[in-house]
């Protein structure tokens, strides 16, 4: 069959990557791709918010089934608009990945279903928002307390504040900086959790759900976790500390529970429900919920899975994921993000990247490219602020960290910078 798949991040990539290598494949597009989805698939240039684009390629080059990375493709009805061409696709529609396009939708959801979660207000007024932080300061101490721009704002929009003055400075520029954009008209602050972050992605066609498998993602910019958020420096799969018990109490008290309020609001979820969860001393809760991909998680679940990575996709859209199995090598995986200087902030785009092919040529290591670009001279340049997934797979996360780094010091690119301890808490376990 002839794929298309939309975006053109890391996740996009090592999706690409997997779907190339099944024998289902009798064709690989992608829009718009990148210089390293180039290797495998070929690129169109229609950008992935041209809805019309993408539905008039889907007629023109014949595609057989769509595969949608981002989130903000969702939120547009690209899905919707897909099913209407009664073309399978991989990825829920609009109402269904409202899960993850609105906190409040989120917090309600969960709400009724009994679903763990922090505490909540949004608010709309940078004054009441303020307010709020200074009354929970008398009450309990306000902080550390989470300040989050209630849109999509590619994973930067929140500030886990460790001071009220933090907090605030946090509220003002999201409100009256605007340094998400509209994505801080509103703001949401939530209860502080303490603990560890999982990420847990199940796949569902709708009415049978099946879990796919865990990754830990590392958010903060900086080493030993420090500095501000980004849309994530590094992760590996499988996390260590969701065993069998563990996974099937999330399932019962959280996923399942989720995936059957959205079917009975009559939104049936069909793709990857992607939950992050913090693991606190009372329990799994819920951080957020997201309707696709987890990006940088993808680049290192992908190269673990033995399955056909087309035939799940294909058979999740199909609504056949009662009869598929999915299967694991017995290995993990870890990958480092590079990243221009300056990311999270502002940050140059045109530097020139050497070495690739050193990296890629390491024993067990795959270089995925994220923000990159082919210059018509042949050179690879910098086209964004997280370029390239530096992914080894190993025994165990020790030696799949090894091999990473390996590759990484291959890489010759005086602009970029990376995270020297992605997998420090595995590890130290
Ligand atoms: P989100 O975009 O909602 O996933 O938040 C981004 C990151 O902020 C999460 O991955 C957590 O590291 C952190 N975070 C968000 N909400 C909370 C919370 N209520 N308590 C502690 N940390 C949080
Ligand atoms: N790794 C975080 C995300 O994909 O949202």
């Amino acid at each position: 069959m002839k794929i298309l798949v939309v975006g053109s991040g890391g996740r996009e990539h090592a999706l690409c990557w997997g779907i190339a290598k099944s024998p289902l494949c009798d064709g690989l597009y992608c829009a718009p791709g990148n210089a390293g989805i180039a290797a495998v698939a070929e690129c169109l240039p229609i950008a992935a918010d041209d809805k019309t684009g993408l539905i008039a390629a889907c007629e023109k080059y014949e595609i057989d089934f769509v595969v949608i990375g981002p989130d903000a493709q969702l939120e547009q009805g690209l899905a919707d608009a897909v099913r209407e061409l009664e073309l399978p696709c991989f990825g829920p529609n609009r109402d269904a990945a409202e899960i993850e396009w609105s906190k409040g939708f989120m917090k309600d959801l969960c709400a009724r279903q009994g679903v763990p979660t922090a505490a909540y207000q949004r608010f709309t007024d940078v004054d009441a928002a303020c307010a709020y932080v200074r009354e929970k300061n008398k009450e309990s101490g306000g902080a550390p307390i989470v300040v989050k721009a209630d849109g999509l704002a590619a994973g930067k929009g929140v500030t886990v504040a460790r001071t009220v003055n933090e907090a605030l400075a946090a509220i003002d520029a999201a409100m009256t900086g605007h340094a998400f954009g509209d994505a801080g008209n509103a703001v949401v602050i939530e209860e502080f959790m303490e603990g560890e972050e999982v990420s847990f992605f199940v796949l569902c066609d709708g009415e049978t759900a099946q879990f796919f498998t865990t990754a830990q993602d590392h958010k903060a910019v900086g080493d030993g976790d420090k500095g501000p958020n980004t849309g994530g420096m590094g992760a590996y799969s499988p996390s260590p500390i969701v065993g069998e018990a563990l996974r099937i109490q999330i399932m019962n008290e959280i996923i399942l529970p989720t995936l059957d309020g959205l079917r009975e609001m009559g939104r049936p979820f069909s793709g990857i429900l992607y939950a992050g969860l913090m693991m606190t001393k009372s329990g799994p809760r819920v951080i957020e919920f997201n309707a696709r991909f987890g990006d940088p998680e993808t680049q290192v679940m992908v190269p673990r899975l033995k399955s056909d990575l087309l035939a799940l996709l294909y058979g999740c859209a199909k609504g056949m994921l009662d009869v598929i199995d999915i299967e694991w090598y017995d290995v993990a995986a870890l990958t480092v993000v590079m990243a221009t200087k300056g990311y999270p902030g502002s940050y140059g785009k045109g530097s020139v990247i050497k070495g690739l092919d050193r990296a890629d040529a390491v024993d067990d290591a795959m270089v995925f490219h994220a923000g990159t670009k082919a210059e018509p001279d042949g050179t690879l340049t910098a086209n964004g602020g997280r370029v390239l997934c530096i992914t080894a797979i190993g025994a165990n996360v020790a030696e799949a960290q090894q091999r990473a780094y390996q590759a990484v010091d291959l890489i010759d690119w005086p602009e970029g910078f990376c995270r020297r301890d992605i997998g420090w808490r595995a590890i130290g376990k």
